[in-house]
């Protein structure tokens, strides 16, 4: 059958596509958005995941940490992003004290995630301790990503956003965490700040896709804040930060000369008038 004239609808990116792009060697990209515009953004570059990450808390809402994210916050931000994509997975970050109490409020959290916001998985920090509500969340239907190594929202016990699982003992229970991670389902692992040796091994040790964010090249994928790489947070030059624009400056001269034409009088022209 002919398809000329017709918008071809591009081929939606699953949990199982993710998992099959390790198994055949080919990198995943991931990046977060928070909103409908970036997300359509990022979704027609070709991104393959997306993330609403709660780093939302930081970049939207300008918290210092992550722990005042609630539920509807997420659950907000996550139906904006659906709402502007078409192709990539998009997996939602489950906010702090949504998931940690009992296994049921993180089926609960999970679900609400996915009927109400639309997404398409969801992610939990932690290891072990963790590993059995992850386990009742997947056997609900919901995939879940898990995330190791600095867990943000923990940084009131860790007190600092420094590289994690530097020693050996750390670094032994951190593959031990993802070894149970995957064995309760989880269908992936972002591993954050942790030395690029270690995320190589933890790659080598699992058969799902890890997904590092300062965590060196051997990852099956790469995760970053699109803020951050788009060079929209000036103030956060971590080491593993590539940036791809200078979008602070582009915006900030933008908006400069708006404000020079209309105090000039240059805006509107007459072309931009109705007669
Ligand atoms: O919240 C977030 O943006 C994240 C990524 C940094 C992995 O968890």
């Amino acid at each position: 059958m002919s398809t000329q004239g017709k918008t071809q609808t591009p081929e939606k990116v699953t949990t199982q596509t993710v998992v099959e792009m390790k198994r055949k060697g080919e990198r995943i990209s991931m990046l977060t958005a928070y909103d409908f515009t970036m997300a359509g953004i990022v979704d027609r570059a070709g991104i393959d995941v997306i993330l609403v990450g709660d780093s939302a808390s930081n970049v939207m809402a300008g918290y210092e940490t992550t722990v005042p994210m609630t539920l509807e916050h997420m659950i907000y931000h996550t139906s904006c992003v659906v709402r502007g994509v078409k192709r990539a997975l998009v997996i939602a970050d489950l906010p702090f004290m949504s998931y940690q109490v009992t296994a049921k409020e993180a089926l609960i959290s999970s679900g609400r995630m996915m009927k109400e916001a639309g997404a398409h998985a969801v992610k939990l920090e932690g290891g072990r301790t963790i590993a059995g509500t992850v386990r009742k969340i997947v056997d609900a239907g919901i995939p879940v990503m898990g995330h190791l190594g600095l867990t943000p929202q923990s940084i009131y016990k860790f007190g600092t956003y420094k590289v994690r699982a530097k020693e050996e003992q750390e670094a032994e229970e951190l593959l031990e965490d993802a070894r149970q991670l995957e064995e309760a389902g989880v269908f992936s692992i972002v591993l954050e700040k942790i030395p690029a040796a270690l995320a190589k091994k933890v790659t080598e040790s699992v058969s799902i896709p890890t997904i590092g964010i300062g965590a060196g090249a051997d990852c099956d994928g790469q995760v970053l804040v699109t803020h951050d790489m788009l060079g929209l947070n000036k103030d956060f030059s971590p080491r593993f930060l590539r940036r791809y624009a200078d979008l602070d400056k582009s915006m900030t001269d933008a908006v400069s000369n708006y404000i020079d034409d209309v105090k000039k009088g240059d805006f509107p022209n007459e072309n931009e008038r109705y007669n």
